[in-house]
């Protein structure tokens, strides 16, 4: 059946929006909440990614699916909660991500775990709690998850990552359905995998998982990767290799940019797997991060000071490339809303961060009321690889996270101290020889 590309995804509750100086989101009022918690701040709704998930979950009515949400995107405990009581797995990629997964209390039976480097640690810590799958990516990997199984004496579950050499027409910094990306196998290799899967006498792979890449935008890549992955698992089953699950990786973007992003809407995507893996009768698992969270969270900035330049003023924020890296790494373009009176006039700016680095950048010649020291600013749609890629660059404690849920809020991480900062770090005292 052909599908219809038209739904679009529904906005979060309380999208903030520019009308003045009361800005509400989940019901808190930003301004006051800037003024208790101080700045800069990431602040997440906790119904705006209910609603997400809900949304999926809609989506996926009738199927036998599991959404395994993909902890890199943010890893914060009480977002982590959120998952485990809406009944989310997890997808990890370290046991760092594994321990947060089960101490927000996601059951290790919805866990699974991707990357291209996991180490025989990771793996015997994995095999150790019996989490659901491996998404194996090399035939190293394979044959040491087999050594590590059979010393354990389990069965570990696996699934071979194909690499279907898809372009996902995004950022080439997130792309990893190509073959030159380091992801997964090709369907030749893992064709060998198979017709030896004999030998794997502690793995059990009867598994197929696929990511090709972030922040996509058209279902057309999803549609052709899944198409590949689809016409590999008939020829498995033929060949008598019964798949039981198929991973379908994460990807799904969202909308970074009012008016010009058009991310797919939860419905048609998932038509799109309906389609491409019809008659599959195993479970499928699906790994969305960035869907879940980004639009969930924004980030309160205030302006230290407006400082005059040769082509246009640069605008200097409180917030840096270590609170929100992705415009300095990928040129990404997040909406920044002055929380100021609508009607000031429009000035154009160089936002920009305290760091010292010219790439500490959220904003070329943006277009934005004009603003003066002491006003606070959001930065949209920051929930996802906003503090999960955060560091301490230029000795910048971490921000504060906040929890908002219907007119209520909850920090769920303070301000990093500078104590905490250089914890673990000593004075050159007591010198040692190999
Ligand atoms: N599954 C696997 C195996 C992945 O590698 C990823 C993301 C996901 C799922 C979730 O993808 P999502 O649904 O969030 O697109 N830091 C970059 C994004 C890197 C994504 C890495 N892998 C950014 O800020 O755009």
């Amino acid at each position: 059946m052909p599908t219809q590309t038209t739904s679009r995804p529904v906005a979060p509750p309380s999208v903030p929006e520019a009308n003045g100086a009361s800005h509400r989101f989940d019901g808190v009022d930003l301004q006051a909440l800037a003024q208790r918690i101080g700045t800069p701040l990431h602040a997440y709704s906790a119904n705006a990614i209910r609603q997400r998930i809900g949304e999926l979950k809609a989506a996926l009515d009738g199927l036998d699916a599991i959404i395994c949400y993909a902890v890199k995107a943010n890893a914060n405990l009480a977002i982590l909660q959120l998952m485990a009581q809406a009944g989310v797995g997890a997808d990890i990629v370290s046991v760092g991500e594994l321990r947060r997964a089960l101490n927000a209390g996601i059951p290790a039976g919805r866990i699974v775990f991707s990357g291209v480097g996991k180490s025989a640690d990771e793996i015997a810590g994995a095999l150790n709690v019996g989490i659901l799958r491996f998404n194996v990516e090399s035939l190293d990997e394979l044959h040491t998850l087999q050594r590590l199984a059979k010393t354990q004496e389990v069965t570990a579950r696996a699934a071979v990552r194909i690499n279907p050499d898809v372009d996902a027409q995004t950022h080439a910094k997130i792309s990893t359905g190509k073959s030159e990306n380091k992801f997964g196998v090709s369907i030749d290799e893992a064709r060998r995998w198979f017709a030896g899967r004999k030998q794997l006498t502690h793995v059990q792979l009867d598994g197929l998982h696929v990511h090709i890449g972030s922040q996509i935008l058209s279902v057309e890549p999803f549609r052709l990767a899944l198409q590949r992955v689809a016409a590999f698992w008939r020829e498995l089953e033929q060949a008598g290799h019964p798949i039981a699950s198929i991973d379908v990786g994460g990807g799904l973007g969202v909308c970074y940019r009012e008016g010009t992003d058009q991310p797919v809407a939860a419905a048609d995507y998932v038509a799109v797997i309906r389609e491409a893996l019809a008659g599959f009768r195993g479970r499928l698992l699906l790994e969305p991060g960035r869907y879940l969270v980004a639009e969930a969270g924004v980030l309160l900035t205030r302006v230290i000071r407006v400082k005059p330049g040769i082509e246009r003023s640069f605008l200097i924020l409180d917030a840096a490339m270590n609170d929100l890296l992705r415009p300095s790494l990928y040129d990404a373009w997040h909406d920044i809303v002055p929380v100021v009176d609508a009607a000031r006039p429009r000035v154009t700016y160089d936002v920009v961060g305290p760091v010292c680095e010219t790439g500490d950048t959220f904003a070329r010649a943006r277009a934005l009321p004009e603003c003066s020291a002491g006003d606070l600013l959001l930065i949209k749609a920051t929930g996802a690889y906003g503090t999960s890629m955060a560091s301490t660059y230029n000795s910048r404690p971490l921000a504060a996270e906040v929890l908002l849920d219907q007119g209520r809020y909850a920090v769920v991480r303070r301000r990093q101290h500078f104590e905490d900062m250089i914890a673990g770090e000593q004075p050159a005292r007591h010198w040692e020889t190999t």
